[in-house]
């Protein structure tokens, strides 16, 4: 058995599973398995019809989800990006069968809490920062060669960092003579510069964050699996994503604003509302079901809920 010794509690649990509107014997996809919070509630609400499929980049889920996988058929884990469950669903024949898709962004907090993947300015290890470490270049490689110009760039996009310049030009004059492999260096060198601009944030809380976005190309990441939610759900699938940061969550409004607009015509446009509806039902696909966000209690309870939105899409029956 496979023991995480770890008090974990899923964001938004309940709220995101009713989202779901979960068909009992319907097929669900959980993009983000984690330590598979979410995913144990959606099978407890299916039949033996239903399945679940799971996706984590981490292999730590993967050993989890691969123990519940082991004693129920109806789960299925892959090692994957949640970029490419299209391509999975397609392998499967399930393309445009999905009832319904659950994003959990982001790192969870048993890989924030592990001292050996460096995403915490808090704690002191390699600075790694890869959420799937066998894959792609770590934070120190990148760190160790990044022009000043990609720095300044990378904190600015991604962590909407003020200080951006400063800090990218005390990285490049540091790493000459001690290299950036620690969490802690890095978390040192930021405090020395940037002021601490609230009680509650640490001044190296947006650089990491930014530093984590780009290694693991969060947003690419999200962008992707947004466009292909469509054609994998079926008529009346849910698409339900919780956000943590203003970035994600403006990609996931953007999008559900953007296939779920009311089509307002000038008036005396010579056309039946029949007409309307079928020249643009093909750009129309989603039904916006809202957003909703974590109550005073949950917060309380678990402090990593405090930024998080949930967003949730039905697909049109056309
Ligand atoms: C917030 S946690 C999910 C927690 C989970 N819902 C639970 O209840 O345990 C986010 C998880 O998504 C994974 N993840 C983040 N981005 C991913 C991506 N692009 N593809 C696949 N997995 C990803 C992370 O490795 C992490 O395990």
């Amino acid at each position: 058995m496979f023991h995480t010794n770890y008090d974990h509690k899923s964001v938004l649990l309940e709220e995101a599973i009713q989202a779901l509107n979960i068909n009992s014997t319907g097929v669900y996809i959980d993009g983000t398995f984690g330590l598979g919070g979410h995913s144990k509630l959606i099978l407890s609400k299916l039949t033996k019809q239903g399945r679940l499929l799971a996706i984590d980049r981490d292999w730590t889920s993967i050993k989890i989800g691969k123990i519940i996988a082991d004693r129920d058929s109806r789960f299925t884990i892959i090692h994957s990006t949640f970029s490419k469950i299209n391509k999975h669903i397609n392998n499967m024949g399930l393309i445009g069968s999905v009832n319904g898709i659950l994003l959990d962004l982001g790192v969870s907090a048993f890989q924030l809490n592990d001292d050996s993947r460096g995403f915490s300015f808090m704690r002191d290890g390699p600075l790694d920062m890869r959420m799937d470490i066998s894959s792609g270049q770590s934070a120190a490689e990148w760190l160790s060669k990044a022009s000043l110009e990609n720095i300044i760039w990378v904190l600015k996009t991604f962590g909407e960092e003020r200080f951006a310049k400063i800090i990218a030009k005390v990285i490049v004059s540091t790493r000459r003579y001690k290299p950036i492999v620690r969490s802690i260096i890095l978390s040192k060198l930021i405090c020395d510069i940037v002021p601490y601009r609230s009680m509650h944030k640490h001044p190296a809380t947006k650089s990491f964050l930014a530093i984590r976005m780009y290694i693991n190309n969060e947003l690419e990441e999200i962008i992707q699996v947004l466009e292909d939610s469509l054609a994998m759900l079926s008529p009346l699938g849910r698409l339900v994503v919780i956000s943590f940061n203003s970035l994600e969550d403006r990609l996931v409004k953007n999008f559900i604003r953007d296939h779920s607009c009311i089509i307002s015509m000038p008036p005396k446009i010579p056309l039946t509302d029949y007409q309307i509806f079928n020249k643009y039902k093909s750009k129309h696909k989603l039904k916006d079901m809202g957003k909703l966000m974590p109550s005073k209690q949950e917060i309380k309870r678990n402090t990593c809920a405090r930024s998080a939105i949930l967003r949730c899409a039905e697909k049109l029956f056309i």
